[in-house]
C-alpha cells in the first residue's frame, strides 16, 4: 500500500529527470553548432592569411601544364582523380608547398572537389602544408632507427640547423621534420631530403653521425 502511494511521486521524479537530460542534450547539440559554425569561419580566415601566394598567380607554367595534361590524359574521362598524387608532387614542387589556393588549382584541373584534395594532402607527410625551407630534413624515428640514435641525430640538426623540429631554420634554408620507417633500417639512423634543384626527389643520407651531418649542411646542403 505504501508504495503504491508514493508512486505518482516516483514517476514525476522519473519524469523530471527525463526532461532534464533532454535539455541538457538540445544545450549540448545548441553549443555544438555555434562551435561548429565558429570554426568553419575561423578555418575560413585562416585560410586566407595562410595563403602568401597570389590566387591569380596560382597557374602552372607553360611546361609544366603540358606534363599535367600529359599525365591527367592517361586516365578514362571522368576518372582524372586518379592522377591526383602525381599532380600534387608536381604543384609541390613549382610552389614548395601546398596552400589552400595551390590545392584548389589541382581540384579545379582534375575537375573535383576541393576537400577531395584536401583529404589526400593532409593523409601523406611527404605533402608540405605550411611553408618550408629549401631543404626539408625528414629523419626516420620509426623503432630501429631510435635505437641506433635518431634522437641524437635529430637534437645535433637542431643545433646545426637552428630549426626546431616541425619547423624552418631563421634563413628558411632548412626544415626539419620526423617520418616514419624509410625502409632503409639497415642503414639507421637515416633520413630523407627532399631536393627541389633534381626536381623534387627524395635523396636518402644513411648511418648518420655528427661528423656526416657536419659536413652535409657544409658542402651539400648550400
Ligand atoms: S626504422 Fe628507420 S628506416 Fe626503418
Amino acid at each position: 500500500m505504501k508504495r503504491d502511494y508514493f508512486r505518482p511521486l516516483i514517476e514525476m521524479q522519473k519524469l523530471k529527470k527525463y526532461f532534464l537530460a533532454v535539455l541538457i542534450k538540445i544545450f549540448l547539440f545548441a553549443v555544438k553548432s555555434c562551435t561548429f559554425v565558429f570554426d568553419v569561419r575561423l578555418t575560413k580566415n585562416k585560410r586566407l592569411e595562410m595563403s602568401n601566394i597570389d590566387r591569380s598567380s596560382v597557374e602552372f607554367p607553360p611546361e609544366v601544364l603540358r606534363e599535367a595534361q600529359e599525365i591527367i590524359s592517361r586516365y578514362p574521362e571522368g576518372r582524372q582523380k586518379s592522377a591526383i598524387l602525381p599532380i600534387l608532387h608536381l604543384a609541390q614542387n613549382e610552389w614548395n608547398w601546398l596552400s589552400p589556393d595551390v590545392m584548389d588549382y589541382v581540384a579545379d584541373m582534375l575537375k573535383i572537389q576541393s576537400i577531395e584534395v584536401y583529404e589526400v594532402a593532409t593523409f601523406y607527410t611527404m605533402f608540405n602544408l605550411q611553408p618550408v625551407g629549401k631543404y626539408v630534413l625528414e629523419v626516420c624515428r620509426t623503432g630501429p632507427c631510435m635505437v641506433c640514435g635518431a634522437d641524437e641525430i635529430i637534437e645535433a640538426l637542431e643545433q646545426k640547423t637552428g630549426a626546431k623540429l616541425g619547423g624552418n631554420s631563421p634563413d628558411m634554408r632548412f626544415t626539419l621534420k620526423t617520418v616514419e620507417c624509410l625502409a632503409a633500417c639497415g642503414g639507421a639512423p637515416c633520413m630523407q631530403v627532399r631536393l627541389k634543384r633534381e626536381g623534387g626527389i627524395h635523396k636518402y643520407y644513411e648511418n648518420l653521425t655528427n661528423e656526416v651531418l657536419d659536413d652535409l649542411i657544409a658542402n651539400e646542403w648550400n
